[in-house]
């Protein structure tokens, strides 16, 4: 390791340590051959704070896959708080339900199976925070969805900023990664929203909704 390595894991072993359920989860979904596009411990940690930060009731997660960030999701919210968490994958989604009965948390997450550009404009709006994890080469219609579904003040998360490093390899123009840069322009520029990219795992863009 070298030192920022091990300043990440000295972070990782004092604040983001998995408990029983989260890790058990984790070594469940890996075993069934799930995507290990999971987030980290650390970032579902950093999703917490800002969650706990904001007072954040209300939120909506795109992109569910085995449930595993919408425990940490929902283990954030205030009382009677509820996630609802959109996964096209009809199998995902079953282990995503089975993954939020065995942390407890079946009565708080609603699981909506299909496609997100379907269900979006199906919401209510007002939500105190939305996290987008996804596919990416939708990701600025997930953008202007999600900015008319928070609330002022909301925030907005998304993760994969990065996208393994491919934003800045400006050779490759394959239509995901274009989707995660054309997403982190908008998120950059324009008016209603503040943002910026924390360097955690894969990159985390997080943002609050100033203005309609
Ligand atoms: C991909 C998607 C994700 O949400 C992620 O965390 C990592 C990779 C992908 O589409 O490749
Ligand atoms: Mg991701």
């Amino acid at each position: 390791m070298n030192r920022s390595e091990e300043l990440q894991a000295y972070v990782a072993g004092l604040f983001a340590a998995e408990d029983a359920v989260l890790a058990e989860i984790r070594r469940e979904h890996r075993s069934l051959g799930l995507p290990d596009i999971a987030i980290s411990a650390e970032e579902g940690r950093v999703l917490q704070v800002l969650l706990r930060a904001a007072g954040a009731r209300r939120v909506l997660e795109v992109g569910t896959l085995g449930g595993y960030s919408g425990i940490w999701i929902a283990r954030a919210l205030g009382e009677g708080g509820r996630l609802t968490t959109i996964e096209i994958d009809r199998e995902f989604a079953a282990v995503a339900r089975q993954s939020f009965e065995r942390a407890g948390l079946s009565d708080r997450v609603e699981v909506l199976e299909g496609q997100a550009l379907d269900i979006l404009p199906l919401l209510e709006p007002g939500f105190d925070a939305i996290f987008l994890d996804a596919d990416k080469e939708p990701l600025v219609e997930y953008y202007h969805c999600s900015l008319a579904l928070l609330k002022l003040g909301g925030l907005l998360l998304c993760d994969n900023a990065f996208f393994n490093g491919r934003v800045v390899d400006l050779a490759d123009r394959r239509p995901d990664i274009e989707g995660v840069r054309a997403f982190n322009r908008m998120a950059a520029t324009d008016p209603r929203l503040l943002a910026t990219v924390l360097p955690v795992r894969d990159g985390l863009l997080i943002g609050v909704k100033l203005a309609e």
